[in-house]
Formats: structure tokens, sequence, C-alpha cells
């Protein structure tokens, strides 16, 4: 399933992305509240658990996330504005790290470091800035599916249909929950419009 969250909020935080006199600070400022509309939207069912509260009142129950049910994993180094505003959500949730960069040339995703947690029956929410070809969240699916997830989410922040289709073609059971579908890929593999690279805007390298 995608899912292309279509609120104004969104549009206008995107927008903010593609002015190109958006600093890195406002870039990963903007990035991580789109992520936390990502998130409300894709735990929106989400069972929730029971915890006893010391509250002004005396202790009672109340619900919440139960946090230890789910691993979040960034895609480097896009992705870490997003990891960092799921765990400002969710502070007892653990965190994974897949390194990936996409070959110039090529346009296929390497791996070169990954640090995953115990993913076992959990909800394994992979987040990361941009799917343009859909080979690095492909790559990224099939190692967390090595570690026997419940099931998977991915957030991302903007993508291309073309790289959408394949991941969904590749795997179905994954729910993707997107801020921006674009138009299209260029001949070299950047989405159009698009924001530009947002590895280099958030962090301030030449591109
Ligand atoms: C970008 C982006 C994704 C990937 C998307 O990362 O953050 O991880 O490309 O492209 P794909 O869908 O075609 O695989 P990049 O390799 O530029 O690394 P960076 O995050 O370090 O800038």
């Amino acid at each position: 399933m995608i899912k292309e969250l279509s609120n104004p909020i969104i549009k206008t935080l995107i927008s903010a992305l593609r002015d190109i006199n958006t600093d890195a600070l406002r870039f990963r400022h903007n990035v991580k509240e789109i992520t936390k509309i990502l998130l409300y939207e894709a735990l929106q069912t989400s069972s929730l658990s029971s915890k006893q509260v010391r509250t002004w009142a005396g202790e009672e129950k109340h619900e919440i996330l139960d946090a230890s049910s789910f691993v979040v994993v960034t895609v480097l180094r896009a992705g870490m504005p997003m990891l960092e505003s799921v765990m400002e959500i969710l502070p007892q949730i653990t965190g994974g790290f897949l390194a990936m960069k996409r070959d110039e040339i090529t346009h296929k995703s390497k791996l070169y470091y990954d640090r995953l947690p115990d993913c076992k029956d959990k909800t394994v929410v992979i987040v990361d800035v941009m799917l343009a070809t859909g080979g690095s969240l492909c790559d990224a699916i099939e190692i967390v599916k090595t570690k026997g997830p419940k099931e998977i989410i991915s957030l991302n922040v903007i993508g291309a249909p073309e790289g959408l289709q394949a991941v969904e073609d590749t795997h179905p059971d994954v729910n993707i929950y997107i801020a921006q579908i674009d138009e299209k890929l260029n001949v070299d593999k950047f989405i159009i419009p698009g924001l530009g690279d947002a590895g280099d805007r958030q962090y301030n390298t030449p591109e």
C-alpha cells in the first residue's frame, strides 16, 4: 500500500524544502516536522498498551504505544533527522542504521555499514527522505526482512512514481507513507521537480 499525504501543512513544508534559499537548519527542521505527520498517519491503527501512571489524582492506568514493539531504521545520511524525529516522539524506541550510497554512474545503492538491533516480531519503521529508483529502499527492506520483523513500514518525504512502483512490485507487503509523489525521474535518476540532494542540503556538503 502506498499512501501519499495531501494536507496543506505537508505541502507548505515541502515547498520550503524545494526553495534553494532554505538553509540546512531549516531543511532538517522541516524534514523532522514532516516525519512526525507521516508517523501519526502510519501508526493510526496501532494497538495501545496500558500503563500505570502516577497522576495528580493518584495511581491510574492510561494508554500508551509500547515503544518496545517498534524499531526505527534510518538510511544514512539523509534519513538521520527522520530517525531523530521518531525518537523524539517515542524516546524508548530502538534505533538502527543502514549506511548506503547510491553510485552516481550505475544508480545502484551500495551498503557499507549496518547496525540493526533485534527486529524479531517488531514493527520496523524504515525512514529515508528520498525514494528515487527505489533501489535503496528495496535493499533496506531485504536486509530488515532477514531479521524476522512482524511488519515493515516505510516513511519517505518525496519520491518518484517509478521507484514507488518498483518497491511495491518487489515488496507488496510493505506499507509506504510518503509526503509527496513527484512527477518522474530524469536520465540521471534524480527526482523531478524534487529537492536536490537531501543529504547535501541537510549537511552543507557540495553537490
Ligand atoms: C539518496 C537518498 C536515498 C537514495 C534514494 O541517498 O537519501 O537513500 O538516494 O535513491 P534510490 O531510490 O534511487 O536508491 P544518497 O545515496 O544520495 O546518499 P546520502 O543520503 O548520503 O546523500
